[in-house]
């Protein structure tokens, strides 16, 4: 899932190029807009359908569902109401999809609490500025120095404990920046290297972020990413600039998909029992196959 407690740093952006991104490399992802009010998501998935079905084309869709916050008016209601809303939604999901992917508003509120929660991987991405740094901790005096963790640092580490206790998982919380430009190299470096002392001390790990692009920006209202460029009818030449953010998108998906390798059994005794699953299966298929011969 996306998530941080700011507006307007790229969470619905960067959701949208990792759908299309799962969905290119084969996968099945089921997607969950849970800041339905702004609805970005969702919004971007409609406007690929028509924009598919206006041109003849078969682009690769996921299972979409949002989620409205509750109306409910007593707070432990709405709670309740939102929890069995998510927990559904999610275990309908994983249940048929490789991946599901979750795309939060920029504000603490209890559904993204709840969906952090439920996070086998976290992506936070922030504006290339020291403004932003503010997002992961209290950051005061020149030299910048780490005062102490921000409310949102604060959230995910509480989530890891609730998921820890809950099964015993673990997040993989990811910082990326996003809107990088070439300006001002010494203050980018500067923030490169208060990055670099926060993420041991907040426990995220840095993934290699996105350029400021206008490609970015430009995709939206056909409902199409960089990564759906090259096909037929998309009818946008391709572009330097293009190639570089289609190998940015693919960085990002390789880091997550190397955090959720880690999760994968390791211990010599897992393994040999994934081995002897794996043998059996097979002498099974035999068996089935001799059966029908
Ligand atoms: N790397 C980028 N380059 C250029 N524009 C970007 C980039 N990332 C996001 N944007 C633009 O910034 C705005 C906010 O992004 P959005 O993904 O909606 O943020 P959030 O979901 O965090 O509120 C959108 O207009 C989006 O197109
Ligand atoms: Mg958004």
């Amino acid at each position: 899932m996306t998530g941080n407690e700011k507006g307007g740093t790229g969470k619905s952006t960067i959701a949208m190029h990792l759908i299309v991104g799962f969905l290119r490399k084969g996968h099945t992802v089921g997607s969950i807009d849970l800041d339905a009010n702004q609805g970005t998501v969702t919004r971007y998935l409609l406007n690929r359908a028509d924009f598919a079905k206006t041109r003849g084309l078969r682009l690769p869709m996921p299972e979409h569902h949002a989620i409205k916050l509750s109306t409910l008016g007593n707070l432990e209601d709405a709670q309740s109401d939102e929890r069995n809303r998510l927990q559904e939604t999610l275990e309908y999901l994983s249940a048929r999809h490789d991946y599901v992917l979750m795309d939060s508003q920029g504000s603490d509120t209890y559904l993204s609490r709840l969906a952090h929660s439920h996070a086998d991987t976290v992506i936070t991405p922030l504006n290339d500025s020291f403004l932003d740094l503010d997002l992961l901790a209290e950051v005061r005096g020149e030299p910048p120095e780490v005062i102490g963790p921000s409310r949102y640092s604060e959230m995910v580490w509480a989530m890891k404990k609730i998921r820890a206790e809950r099964d015993g998982g673990l997040i993989d919380w990811i910082v990326l920046r996003n809107r990088l430009t070439n300006l001002d190299a010494r203050n980018k470096r500067a923030m490169a290297d208060s990055l670099h002392q926060l993420a041991g001390r907040m426990g995220f790990r840095i993934v290699e972020g996105l350029g400021e692009r206008v490609i970015y920006r430009e995709l939206f209202l056909q409902g199409l990413t960089v990564l759906d460029l090259r096909d037929e009818g998309a009818k946008v030449p391709l572009r330097m600039s293009h190639l570089a953010a289609r190998q940015e998108v693919r960085i990002l998906i390789e880091a997550i998909e190397a955090g959720m390798k880690r999760d994968e059994p390791e211990e010599p005794e897992e393994r040999e029992e994934a081995k002897e699953e794996e043998v059996g299966a097979r002498l099974l298929a035999q068996e089935a196959g001799s059966e029908r011969a």
